[in-house]
């Protein structure tokens, strides 16, 4: 691909950027922030990795969006941390806000380009960068469902000291507590998981990924993880520049899936060249749809306070 954009020069952006320079997925990474120098010296930075890792993805950090005209993908990232004495919907509408300008210029300089969205509350801002880039829901696509299902692998491995290569799983649902790990369809290399982790500690284990967030942010204490989320978003972006036709959980616009409609939440998505190719619609056990629908429902609620 010629050109890839990163919108927020933050933790996970800055990270994502560098991801993708050292897999040369671009000929150009555009990082862009409002803050001026810090896209600048971050993308200098790395771009200055570039002699002793060995790739040649010119980074380049801005403060506009001419540079990244054209680009293929913008995974975004932008948007502020909650402060001291913010309410959530405060929280909700600044991001909205942000997104909704980003999202904007997007479709400006960039109107064929896929939108890869990370900045929180995930699934609501899907929802925004759709409604004002007015982007096909084919071309919006939520990063969630990588990182919840990374994370859940990568304690499944932990507990049976196994590889996490070896270890399928998927979680669904919204980008929270009511995140839903899907057990029926995790598998240890096609070994079901029930036969090899007793209940008690699996529970343990969804447990742990539904708050897998707030244990990073409890460490970090001053912002959230970053690591793992950017390399989520790279995985995405990487399925669509090499039009792998990789199955993902990814956050995608509903129209009657699932029994669902009018909202984005994390589904299993086939991910090409075009963006969300399709959407596959596996059988679920009672308790799992159930535990959709009350995700589902975790989500409109945010969504109404901003008018969805
Ligand atoms: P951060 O605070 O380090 O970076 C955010 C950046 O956005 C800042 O550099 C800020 O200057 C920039 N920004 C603010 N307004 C902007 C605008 N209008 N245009 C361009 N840039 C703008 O935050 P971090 O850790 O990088 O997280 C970014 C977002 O991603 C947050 O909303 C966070 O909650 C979310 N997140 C989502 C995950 C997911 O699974 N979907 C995982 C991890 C983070
Ligand atoms: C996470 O899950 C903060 O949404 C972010 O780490």
């Amino acid at each position: 691909m010629d050109k890839i954009a990163v919108v927020g020069a933050g933790n996970v952006g800055a990270t994502a950027a560098q991801r993708l320079a050292e897999k040369e997925l671009a000929r150009q990474v555009v990082l862009i922030d409002v803050v001026e120098g810090i896209p600048q010296g971050k993308g200098l930075d790395e771009w200055e990795a570039a002699p002793i890792e060995g790739f040649d993805s010119r980074i380049i950090g801005t403060n506009g969006y001419e540079e990244a005209a054209g680009a293929g993908i913008f995974i975004v990232t932008a948007g502020i941390a909650r402060k001291p004495g913010m309410s959530r919907d405060d929280l909700l509408n600044t991001n909205a806000s942000i997104v909704r300008s980003v999202s904007e210029n997007i479709a400006r300089v960039a109107p064929d380009s896929i939108i890869i969205m990370v900045s929180n509350p995930l699934d609501v801002m899907c929802w925004v960068a759709r409604e004002a880039s007015g982007f096909p829901k084919e071309r919006v696509i939520g990063m969630a469902g990588v990182l919840d299902t990374a994370r859940y692998r990568s304690f499944l491995a932990l507990e049976l000291d196994v590889s996490v290569e070896d270890i399928q799983a998927m979680v669904l649902g919204g980008h929270g507590d009511t995140m839903v790990p899907l057990i029926s369809y995790t598998t240890i290399s096609g070994i079901p998981v029930t036969q090899l982790i007793p209940q008690d500690r699996l529970d343990a284990i969804v447990d742990r990924t539904r708050k897998g967030g707030g244990e990073i942010v409890a460490y970090l204490k001053t912002g959230s993880a970053y690591y793992a989320p950017s390399a989520a978003a790279v995985q995405m972006a990487e399925a669509i520049v090499k039009d792998k036709k990789r199955i993902l959980p990814c956050a995608a616009w509903l129209e009657g899936e699932y029994g669902l409609s009018g909202l984005f939440l994390g589904v299993p998505v086939k991910i090409g060249r075009n963006g969300i190719e399709q959407i596959l619609e596996v059988e679920l056990t009672n308790a799992e749809r159930e535990a959709l629908e009350k995700s589902a429902e975790a989500v409109r609620e945010p969504m109404r306070v901003i008018g969805g």
